[in-house]
């Protein structure tokens, strides 16, 4: 864990300032790279020491058998798993006799820099080795958001002081030894040696390996190209065998004088081309970003970059930790989606194996909104993945007995990889995320294209699951009977009230796009019956409430369960799932993460304001927050209900989680899901940003801690930048045709001639609500 503040404070990058071996698996993750296609953690140029060694490809995974004590009908046979595929990062330097290894020798400066303009990952160091010799290295590393394929890294020695020989090594390493798995079950299973060789090849300063995964089938390419430059004595020569790929650079460096190697690393992958054909497509790719050069590669992703910023920045005045938390995070949940194209975006991310490489909800419920309004291409593409695998989820939804499609709860490659069906199969809400993120996507852009190419088969799929799962009583309600909502200490339950609001708008909108796009759901069999049987059915659905205590229900009969004993329940015995059976959690009332308290912020129409302060300080004091996905949604709904403080507090939560590894487990990869809740917290809860049909409403209020807040969002082809101080919010149309928002319930009309200033009201005075012992947010 990073006990004492491990980055500096800064505006626009992350900044190590000493190296710390005993945080270094956490550093990986924290500057890793990645564009959604390839992904580098941020190990040491040299490979070691490392934490976690891992480069990944989008996709690139193992099968394994998935072993039962007790085997039951229809539990999925194979897993998934992601696999740490050829390294193309490692150079290895030597400096006279001695490994350039930071654990010997004298370690006289080291910095490493996440640059969030340019996208890069700077390093810069001053080492004596154990024999005397110094030298001076400096590294600059990039995973091109330009051109999916490359990574690139820049490296250079200088010698100081004294004449040095310095060998580099510059390498691709396949099936690299993995340290042991930890234990935690959230930590992935490590495939050993996963990679067989095919093809290896070093010609002049050009390397490339080709594997193929033993049960995937999987073909892995990843080729290598140098500049050299340095003294006129230096020396190249390369060779390779089955699962290493070898550059050496050798020369004699007079002090000040320098070696660099620039090196360019194209990776491919390929469930069906041939051998010749992935050699052939990363030696074009190779070929592509030689043609832009080192510069070329450089100049580009900070012109990417500099675009995305103008769309997607969120300016904090008053908490600088803050600003640079919710930089860091809006980087990383770019990086994970900019160029995922058409396959899953991870809960991790590419930054660690942790999940096994898995997607779940946190993609659509998490990760889209907030691509959705600052960079909607991705959302648009991580749909399409969804679509993609719609084979799988309906050969799922057949096996189970359902109709229409049942999308996995966790998943690489489309079919449902959770073993554990109480929190996996039976977490059917994942349906009615995918519907809700397609929804929320048209709204924003208006894409009627992607509507009907993709939204209204995922609509109608899903609607239909819904209508299959639930049931009319004999009074003609709807319940949805035995499913688990996001709460993890709740299984199999009757009647969840976010399944059964997220259901109901599934519901509803695959009607409604049946009406706007009569043909492609005919061709689906949809008729007007089926359309209409959706509308009869969200019209009916149950939400559980108890009018005695007058909140809403978790889901029915949630609020007659006995407590959890909090105050017998020690610090360390959280989070709960590693210290006490799930039979216990499953029937009290305790709550790993927003539930209830979810669904006022995804369906909070169905909520008075009444409503959502009185069951906030309901499941407040049952909430223990023992997943990331919480501490955000708890935010946007504390600062709609007037807790401001207290929506602070979980905002840093949410932001801190990866910089400050308040879960202890950020070394097998970042939490992409609480990064991009940074985002919703400041936005929708601060900001108080909610959809409305087609336009968007805002509720703007600040903690006292911040002086200014300012974020742009884009919608229907206009760019909105929303200002909020103590007092007054000022909404301005960047670009694009007149619109309407809502403040505070009143329309905004905005027409590009000048801003429109807003007076924020006061905050509503409610008393603070309680957490559980041990689980108040830290204060800042
Ligand atoms: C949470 C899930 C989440 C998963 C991956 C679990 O701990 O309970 O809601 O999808 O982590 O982030």
């Amino acid at each position: 864990m990073i006990t004492d503040r491990s980055y500096a404070v800064e505006p626009w990058c992350v900044r190590e300032t000493h190296l710390d071996l005993d945080v270094l698996a956490q550093s990986e993750s924290v500057f890793a790279l990645s564009n959604g296609h390839v992904g580098w953690r941020g190990n040491l140029d040299e490979g070691e020491p490392h934490g976690l060694p891992g480069s990944y490809l989008n996709g690139v995974h193992e099968l394994h058998p998935l072993p039962y004590a007790e085997a039951g009908y229809g539990y999925p046979e194979s897993g998934q798993t992601v696999i740490n595929v050829t390294n193309g990062k490692i150079l290895r330097l030597l400096v006279d006799d001695e490994p350039f290894d930071l654990r010997y020798g004298r370690l006289e400066s080291h910095e490493r820099v996440l640059d969030l303009r340019r996208g890069v990952l700077e390093r810069t160091c001053e080492w004596t080795s154990p024999a005397g010799s110094t030298v001076r290295v400096r590294s600059t590393r990039l995973v091109s958001l330009t051109q999916r394929a490359i990574g690139a890294v820049a490296y250079e020695v200088e010698a100081v002081g004294s004449r040095s020989r310095v060998v580099i090594q510059s390498e691709l390493v396949a099936n690299e030894s993995l340290p042991e798995p930890n234990g935690d079950p959230r930590a992935a299973r490590a495939l050993k040696s996963p990679l067989e060789p095919e093809e290896d090849v070093a010609v002049g300063n050009r390397l490339r390996l080709v594997h193929r995964t033993k049960r995937s089938g999987l073909r892995v390419a990843v080729a290598a190209d140098h500049t050299v430059t340095g003294p006129e004595r230096t020396t190249t020569s390369s060779e390779s065998n089955a699962d290493l790929a070898r550059l050496t650079v050798t020369s004699v460096l007079e002090p000040g004088e320098q070696l660099r190697v620039e090196k360019l690393v194209a990776h491919g992958w390929s469930g069906a081309r041939s051998r010749p054909a992935m050699s052939d497509q990363v030696e074009a790719a190779l070929a592509a970003a030689g043609h832009s050069g080192w510069q070329g590669l450089l100049d580009d992703q900070r012109t990417y970059l500099d675009d995305f910023w103008a769309r997607a920045d969120v300016e904090v005045d008053g908490d600088e930790e803050i600003q640079q938390a919710v930089r860091f995070a809006l980087f990383h949940v770019l990086q994970a989606g900019a160029r995922a194209e058409q396959r899953a975006i991870p809960a991790k991310g590419l930054t660690g194996s942790g999940y096994d490489g898995h997607a779940f909800w946190d993609t659509e419920t998490f990760v889209l909104p907030l691509l959705t309004y600052t960079a909607p291409e991705a959302v648009s593409e991580a749909l399409r993945w969804r679509k993609n695998t719609l084979d799988a989820a309906r050969e799922r939804a057949a096996q189970l007995g359902l109709s229409g499609a049942a999308f996995p709860w966790r998943t690489i490659e489309g079919s449902e990889g959770s073993a554990y069906w109480p929190a996996g199969t039976a977490a059917f809400h994942v349906n009615a995320d995918i519907a809700d993120a397609v929804v929320r996507y048209v709204a924003a852009t208006g894409d009627t294209d992607f509507e009907r190419d993709t939204g209204v088969e995922l609509l109608v799929e899903t609607a239909r699951l819904w209508r299959s799962l639930g049931h009319h009583d004999a009074h003609g309600t709807f319940h949805i009977d035995g499913v688990t909502g996001p709460d993890e200490y709740s299984a199999v339950a009757d009647d969840n009230t976010y399944t059964n609001l997220m259901a109901r708008a599934n519901l509803l909108a695959a009607a409604d796009v049946v009406e706007r796009h009569p043909e492609e759901p005919a061709a689906l069999g949809v008729d007007a019956e089926e359309s209409a049987a959706w509308r009869d059915a969200a019209a009916a659905v149950h939400i559980p409430y108890n009018d005695e205590l007058g909140v809403h229900e978790q889901h029915a009969g949630f609020t007659r369960y006995q407590r959890w004993d909090f105050s017998g329940t020690r610090p360390d015995q959280y989070p709960l799932l590693l210290h006490f059976p799930y039979f216990d959690l499953y029937r009290k009332q305790v709550v790993k993460q927003a539930d209830l308290v979810l669904a006022m912020y995804t369906c909070g129409s169905f909520f008075d304001e009444e409503q959502i302060a009185r069951n906030f300080a309901y499941y407040e004091p049952l909430t223990v927050r023992d997943s990331s996905l919480s501490a955000c949604c708890q935010a946007v709904v504390a600062a709609q209900a007037g807790h401001m403080r207290l929506a602070y507090d979980y905002t840093a939560e949410a932001a801190l989680m990866d910089l400050a590894d308040l879960e202890h487990n950020t070394r097998d990869g970042l939490h992409i899901a609480s990064l991009a809740g940074t985002w919703m917290a400041l936005v929708a809860g601060f900001g108080g940003l909610r959809r409305d049909g087609d336009s968007l409403r805002f509720a703007p209020r600040l903690p006292e801690m911040f002086s200014r807040l300012a974020f742009s969002v884009q919608l229907l082809g206009r760019r909105l930048h929303v200002e909020v101080g103590p007092d007054k919010a000022t909404y301005t149309l960047l670009s694009g045709p007149p619109l309407t928002i809502s403040h505070h319930g009143t329309p905004v009309s905005l027409n590009g001639d000048g801003p429109a200033v807003r007076t924020v009201p006061p905050v509503p005075q409610r008393p603070s609500p309680e957490q559980p012992p041990h689980r108040r947010p830290g204060a800042r």
